[in-house]
Parts: C-alpha cells; sequence; structure tokens
C-alpha cells in the first residue's frame, strides 16, 4: 500500500486567482483538512486594529497574537477563526472587512509576524497530518517538504472580474476597475516583500485557471494528488 496517512499539499498564488475554493473544494474532496494562511494574516490584522497597535509594529503585533491565543476551532467546517483578547470573539467574518483587508498588506510583511505565523502553521501540520494548505509562501518557505506543491494563477483581468461577480452576488456594488486597480497592487506588495515574498515554489506544479471553472481546476489537482500518492514511497515491510 501506498503511504498515505500524511500528506501536505500546499497552493500558492496571486489574490483572487481562486486558491481558497479550491483549496477547500479539493480538501472536502480528499477528505483531508484544510488551512487558510491568508485568514491567519488577517487574524493578526485585525488583533492589531483592535489593539490600537501600529500597524509597522512587528513585534507588538506578534506578541499581541501570542496573547490573543488566535487559533482556528477545527469542529466548524471552514474552521472558525477565534481570539481571547482584547475579547473573546469568533473573528470568522470580522477579517473579510475592508479595514482588514487593508491592514493584512503591512502587517504580512513585517518579519515578527510572518516567523511567528510560519512556527504556528507548522505546528497546525503536525496536528493535521493530512492537509491543504493555501497561502503566498506554503510551498516555498513553511513546506518546501510537501508532497505535492501548486501554484495558481490567472490574468489580474480575470481574478478581477471573479472579484467582482463574488461582490456582486452578495449584493455590494463594485467598480471592477477599481478591484483590478486593488489586485495589482496587492501582486506588487506580495512579490516585493522581502521576507516570504510570493514567488513559484520549487517542483511546484503550476496551473493557470484563465480558462477553466473551479470544478475543472479542483478535478485537476485531484489527478495530480492521485499519481503522487501512487508514486509515493511504499511502506517498508517489517523487518523480519
Ligand atoms: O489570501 P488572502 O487574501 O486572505 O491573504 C490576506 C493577506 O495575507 C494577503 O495580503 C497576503 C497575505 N498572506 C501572506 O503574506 N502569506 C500567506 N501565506 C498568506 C497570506
Amino acid at each position: 500500500m501506498p503511504d498515505v496517512t500524511s500528506i501536505t499539499i500546499t497552493i500558492d498564488g496571486p489574490a483572487g486567482a481562486g486558491k481558497s475554493t479550491v483549496a477547500r473544494g479539493l480538501a472536502c474532496r480528499l477528505g483531508i483538512d484544510f488551512l487558510d494562511t491568508g485568514a491567519m494574516y488577517r487574524g493578526a490584522a485585525v488583533v492589531a486594529l483592535m489593539a490600537g497597535i501600529n500597524l509597522e509594529d512587528g513585534p507588538a503585533i506578534a506578541a499581541a497574537v501570542d496573547r490573543s491565543r488566535l487559533r482556528f476551532d477545527w469542529d466548524g467546517s471552514p474552521p472558525r477563526l477565534l481570539i481571547d483578547w482584547p475579547e473573546a470573539l469568533d473573528i470568522s467574518r470580522r477579517i473579510r472587512e475592508a479595514d482588514a483587508t487593508k491592514a493584512v498588506t503591512p502587517v504580512s510583511a513585517q518579519p515578527a509576524v510572518r516567523a511567528a505565523m510560519v512556527q504556528r502553521q507548522r505546528a497546525i501540520r503536525d496536528e493535521h497530518p493530512q492537509i491543504v494548505t493555501e497561502g503566498r509562501d506554503q510551498g516555498s518557505v513553511v513546506f518546501p517538504d510537501a508532497g505535492v506543491k501548486f501554484y495558481l494563477d490567472a490574468s489580474p483581468e480575470t481574478r478581477a472580474c471573479r472579484r467582482a461577480l463574488e461582490l456582486r452576488e452578495a449584493g455590494r456594488e463594485v467598480d471592477e476597475q477599481q478591484i483590478l486597480e486593488g489586485i495589482l497592487a496587492r501582486d506588487h506588495a506580495d512579490q516585493s516583500r522581502a521576507d516570504g515574498p510570493l514567488c513559484v515554489p520549487e517542483g511546484a506544479i503550476v496551473v493557470d485557471t484563465t480558462d477553466l471553472t473551479l470544478e475543472q481546476v479542483i478535478a485537476l489537482l485531484d489527478e495530480y494528488v492521485k499519481t503522487a500518492r501512487a508514486q509515493a514511497p511504499r511502506s517498508r515491510p517489517a523487518d523480519p
């Protein structure tokens, strides 16, 4: 039997490439856990906003995140994001608000914050040995040893169009040009960050999702994972 007791699958890529939805769908299809690392950085930004900490003060934010006991409740589907300080709160929705989306760019560029998050993400993987993890640095920095690595991409226009559709479906008025500008600015910030910049990890399978539906992307990734699992080192027979 192939050794399938543990598998780490990383999905990296720029904002709006569909990583979260694809990662969640793939994890569901494989019956394994899903880690949204963007939510963790957004959580750090929310803690900083709530505690009134300067968004460029990495050590203070890392200490506040520690104090807040930022964590996932894995009983939820998707897992809920909780904090105990400055208030005991479920911040799963709060992290998607506009001020958190704005604050996460400077917060996620702070080396002290990144170091704390990388440590937490590795600890989560140790507790969830079969996991799909999604972000910007998962295959390059956090889990360079991952069994399967993906890099999802799509043209900036397609990413802006998808985001606009999502917002319209949620009943919001949108300016697509403004969304496109936001995406280009985030691409630039993610790629030019000194610590853990967005890049194609070594050994990653690059998938351009521009002309693919969500279902097609998930099916494609599932095929790659099946092939990788079939080729995984077989368990050694017990020594005589
Ligand atoms: O995927 P997202 O939009 O929820 O990510 C929020 C922010 O966090 C985004 O600006 C990039 C940053 N991020 C990061 O720096 N490293 C990760 N592994 C995940 C997200």
